[in-house]
């Protein structure tokens, strides 16, 4: 039987700068009742002028290794949409920097479910030998909105988290017990950056400012996302044949998409992770910095039946079941 892939090492890390409600109410028109009422998000963590996604990745990464008491694995895979350059990958800048040597290092793009399906890629790699493996979720969507689109600045926030994968026993805590991943690329435009790719820039045209923008339709995106988050959810809890589910730690878009999937699987309001209040919509950095903070907010106790759930653009959408194993973890950097 091939080895199961258990989680040993969790670290985040979020860039220093911050911006709560109140200051993006100064320059957009948007108030922190608003923002917090629609979204729950309180406050968002934003790159300085020249810091990247590879930084972030590289001080989670950096982390994930010292909560799993291991400085060599067998592969880096990082999950992003906001590369550090469109060409080469930003995976193997990361690993060289963490010291990795010359493993496999490569990127793969499923925005905010891009932590699941990073997972689901390194659970893939130990089934076929690899001993170990960092699997990353960073982003930096500051870096892409519309400085003048009041939604999606008060939605999104930088932030890296990242998981340590190693070659075990399925019954083990923290062994990845089944997935559930799709797509539907109709729902394409739904959450796109128009320019920039080969699609615009085969036209020799070059494209209108706003377009190199990220854009977002977020009532159908709202309605998508409860829909094929509970339906994966419920598939993958299925499959695992759990009668119920201790935690859902989902990726965090929004409270009211939380709370409608939570309703679906039965949980009360403390069995739904949520700590979109202090980082906002960090992409595919956001079900790794979730299960950091809740560790350390102790809401996350070893051996709870726990459901990992991301949607996000392709559109794209997975989940991913565990018992929760005990691990240490730091704190994220929180710098209120
Ligand atoms: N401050 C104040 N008003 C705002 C605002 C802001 N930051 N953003 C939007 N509004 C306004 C709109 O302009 C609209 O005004 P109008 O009625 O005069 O046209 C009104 O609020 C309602 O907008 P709407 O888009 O219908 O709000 P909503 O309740 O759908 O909330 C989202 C918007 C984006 C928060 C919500 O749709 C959402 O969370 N979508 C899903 C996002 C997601 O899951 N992403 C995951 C993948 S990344």
């Amino acid at each position: 039987m091939s080895p199961a892939a258990v989680v040993s090492g969790l670290g985040a890390w979020l860039p220093e700068r911050t911006v709560d409600n109140h200051q993006l109410s100064t320059v957009l028109d948007t108030s922190d009742e608003w923002i917090r009422t629609r979204t729950g998000i309180g406050l968002r963590h934003i790159v300085a002028p020249g810091e990247s996604t590879s930084d972030l990745a590289v001080a989670a990464g950096r982390r994930a290794l010292e909560s799993a008491g291991t400085t060599r694995v067998s592969a880096v895979v990082l999950a992003t949409s906001t590369p550090d350059h469109s060409c080469p990958a930003t995976a193997p800048d990361v690993a060289s920097r963490l010291g990795l040597g010359g493993i496999a290092a490569f990127d793969v793009a499923a925005v905010c479910t891009g932590f699941v399906y990073a997972l689901r890629v390194g659970a893939g790699l130990i089934a076929t030998g690899a001993d170990s493996v960092l699997v990353i979720g960073a982003d930096t969507f500051s870096t892409i909105l519309d400085p003048e689109d009041r939604t999606t600045r008060a939605i999104f926030g930088d932030g890296a988290g990242a998981v340590v994968l190693r070659a075990g026993a399925a019954d083990e805590p923290g062994a990845l017990l089944g997935f559930d991943l799709g797509s539907d690329g109709t729902g394409a435009d739904l959450i796109t950056v128009p320019a920039g790719g080969s699609r615009q820039r085969s036209t020799g045209v070059p494209a209108a400012e706003r377009e190199h923008y990220f854009a977002m339709a977020g009532k159908p995106v709202f309605r998508h996302a409860v829909l094929r988050m509970s339906e994966s959810t419920l598939a993958v809890r299925s499959a695992v044949g759990w009668t119920g589910v201790d935690r859902l730690v989902a990726h965090q878009a929004n409270a009211r998409i939380l709370a409608a999937v939570g309703e679906q699987l039965a949980l009360t309001e403390e069995q739904v992770v949520l700590n979109l209040d202090r980082v906002g919509n960090t992409v595919a950095a956001s079900i790794p910095l979730a299960l950091a903070d809740a560790v350390v907010d102790g809401v996350l106790p070893p051996g709870a039946r726990t459901m990992l759930c991301g949607f996000g653009g392709g559109l794209t959408w997975g989940s991913a079941a565990l018992l929760w194993p005990d691990l240490a973890v730091q704190a994220p950097p929180r710098h209120r």
